[in-house]
């Protein structure tokens, strides 16, 4: 079992504690995370407070916290969700992504059912029984084609859970797919603040139609995911604080949260990445707020730096969800520089977080991980 200071194994660039003096901060965010231990919720202005002013201390705090609630919860157990990455084609323009319909050097690609198919055996082979089905917004994958998917899906591998991640539906769409055995969506909200929303989003997308979708998705019965970017251009402490309380009221089952990378074919191409060092003390901080949420070490958080997932899991996160797409197209899904693994094989990443996983103590278990409210 990993025991309690393991999270400063590897230790991280300081963070300056500005002119309060570290000290006196320090005491201050202490009782804060004691706060929001004992009362799974902060005020608008503690979140501002423990956002902007933290110190590695207080990261380590707060990760000691959350991974041993992880650990009551999960033992050293993580999940692993593997996701294929079926259509790069998107109708959206989100300015951050790489994918965006704009970007004309995209090259785009498209899976046909049986070539999704084949990576969910390939998947199931090596130990995956959570499918998570990714794409753009690509409208040629109807909810008819969806549905006739996921039934194959669940006929051939009934063990197995299906989590859908195809951008906004309408709600009879996401219905007909729940219907026909979809068990979890994701959708990050992306920010909980309208104004950075549409920083963010070109006009013909609307804030209230992707959290309607997130309502809806509940509604229905999914296990739900939402999310945000950490270090998204715009994004003040402020706007955290909101995607917090936005989080502590939706309750999402699933929280997907990365530092933003720049792409080198978008608007925010020149933006700064996100902190590495905030997008781990937030981890903590959800897994403190909602302690039986699946919390994943995202793609993005491996990439931005190199131990990043296995700092994620040491900080509170229990779920890992590596790449099932076949290699020849991997490197289209580029939603941001130099995403990791995308000369890897399926097998090659199976066996990849086995070693890092061990090597922080660790394991990879190959239950379907459903949410659980115990
Ligand atoms: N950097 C980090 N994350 C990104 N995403 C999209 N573009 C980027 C980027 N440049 C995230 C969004 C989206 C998810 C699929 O990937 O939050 O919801
Ligand atoms: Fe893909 Fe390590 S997880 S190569």
């Amino acid at each position: 079992m990993p025991m309690g200071r393991l999270s400063s194994f590897f230790s991280l660039p300081g963070i300056s504690a500005g002119k309060k003096g570290a000290v006196m901060i320090q005491e201050e965010n202490k009782q804060l995370i004691d706060k929001l231990h004992a009362q799974h919720s902060l005020t608008k202005p503690d979140w501002i407070t423990l956002i902007s002013n933290f110190t590695d201390d207080d990261r380590a705090y707060a990760a000691d916290i959350a991974r041993e609630i992880a650990q009551s919860k999960f033992g050293n157990r993580v999940f692993i969700r593997g996701i294929v990455e079926f259509s790069n084609y998107c109708k959206n323009d989100c300015l951050y992504c790489g994918i965006r319909r704009s970007n004309g050097r995209a090259q785009r690609y498209r899976l046909t059912d049986d070539e999704i198919l084949s990576c969910c055996a390939e998947g199931y082979e090596i130990g995956y029984r959570t499918f998570v089905l990714q794409s753009g917004e690509d409208m040629t994958y109807t909810a008819d084609r969806i549905a006739a998917l996921v039934r194959r899906i669940k006929a051939d591998f009934p063990d197995c859970a299906v989590t859908l991640s195809l951008g906004e539906r309408e709600y009879d769409e996401l219905k007909q797919m729940k219907e026909a055995g979809a068990d979890r969506y994701l959708l990050r909200h992306e920010t909980a603040n309208q104004q950075h929303y549409e920083l963010l989003h070109p006009a013909a997308m609307s804030f209230s139609h992707r959290m309607r979708c997130l309502h809806d998705l509940k509604a229905l019965g999914y296990q739900t995911g939402a999310g945000m970017m950490i270090g998204a251009p715009y994004q003040t402490a402020e706007h955290l604080a909101e995607d917090m309380l936005f989080l502590r009221e939706f309750e999402p089952h699933m929280i997907g949260m990365g530092p933003f990378l720049p792409h080198q074919d978008t608007p925010f191409a020149k933006e700064p990445k996100g902190s590495y060092e905030l997008t781990l003390f937030l981890l903590s901080l959800c897994r403190i707020m909602l302690p039986n949420v699946l919390l994943p070490a995202t793609t993005a958080l491996g990439t931005i730096h190199p131990l990043g997932r296995e700092q994620g899991i040491l900080a509170g996160a229990n779920v890992i969800m590596p790449n099932l797409s076949p290699t020849a197209v991997r490197k289209k899904y580029m939603l941001y520089d130099n995403k990791i693994c995308t000369e890897d094989r399926s097998a090659d990443c199976r066996f990849c977080l086995h070693q890092r996983m061990k090597a922080i103590g660790y394991e990879i278990t190959v239950a379907r991980g459903d949410y659980s409210d115990d």
